[in-house]
């Protein structure tokens, strides 16, 4: 038996799943939730290189890993995300490049083609302590019955200690976030970035390493969502 409601929530997922080709996101029932975002932001303190821990998944990020954002300064309004990755099928290197406009404290939001809006926040930062975590989050209400939901948990080292992973959890704990749905980056066997940041270190890759970049996890998520 299916009832109305579950029934609106499998349609969605057909729809979801037909609308893309792939499995992208997950629904949730209901309307966007409730956060607690950050009153406070202190953005120079977040740029830099954050690796992806872990998300909520979408399609066009299984095959990749070490994937990792770079956020620079464009002005005083507008930062430069670079997103980069491998493909663990292919072996090749990618990334893409995006602005983020800072729309207000711990409020981006993150374009990375034209004509994309950027006056709604799309990333929203619930919680960092610019050192080694922070807890990212978007909610889209997709009709008045279902939203979907992107989760990163990004750390400024690749593996980070299991005290930061807690640390973190307990912000999505806090804001009453399932962690049901999170899927571990994996991030060993990486190249290291180069000492410029610049790119990867090519002569890191080993032959078990080898796969190709992608940067496209945020891209994707946010344009979907
Ligand atoms: C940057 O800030 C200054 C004042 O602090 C302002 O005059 C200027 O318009 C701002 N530029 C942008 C691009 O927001
Ligand atoms: C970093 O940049 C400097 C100056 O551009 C260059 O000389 C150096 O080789 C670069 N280092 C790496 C690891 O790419
Ligand atoms: C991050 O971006 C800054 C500014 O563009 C750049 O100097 C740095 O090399 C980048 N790092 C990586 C790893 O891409
Ligand atoms: C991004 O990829 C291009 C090739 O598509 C490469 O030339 C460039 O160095 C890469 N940038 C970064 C920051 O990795």
């Amino acid at each position: 038996m299916i009832n109305q409601r579950s029934g609106l929530y499998f349609l969605l997922l057909i729809g979801l799943l037909a609308g893309n080709g792939v499995w992208s996101q997950v629904p949730f029932p209901g309307q966007c939730p409730q956060v607690k975002i950050m009153d406070e932001f202190d953005v120079e303190a977040y740029l830099g290189i954050w690796y992806e821990h872990s998300k909520y998944p979408f399609a066009f990020e299984i095959g990749k890993k070490c994937i990792y954002a770079n956020y620079s300064i464009i002005d005083n309004s507008t930062l430069s995300v670079v997103n980069g990755g491998i493909n663990r099928l292919t072996g090749n290197p990618s990334n893409i490049t995006g602005t983020a406009k800072v729309l207000g404290p711990a409020r981006l939001a993150v374009a990375f083609y034209p004509g994309q809006q950027t006056t709604k926040p799309n990333y929203l930062v619930l919680g960092t302590d610019y050192e080694s975590y922070a807890v990212v989050y978007s909610c889209t209400s997709v009709t008045s019955l279902a939203n979907i939901k992107i989760v990163w948990i990004l750390t400024r080292e690749r593996e980070p200690s299991a005290d930061t992973i807690a640390t973190a959890k307990q912000i999505l704990d806090n804001n009453k976030i399932s962690q049901s749905f999170l899927i571990d980056t994996i991030q060993s066997k990486c190249p290291k970035l180069d000492a410029n940041g610049t790119d990867f270190g090519v002569e890191d890759l080993t032959e078990d390493a080898i796969d190709d970049f992608v940067g496209t996890v945020l891209p994707n998520a946010i344009e979907k969502a």
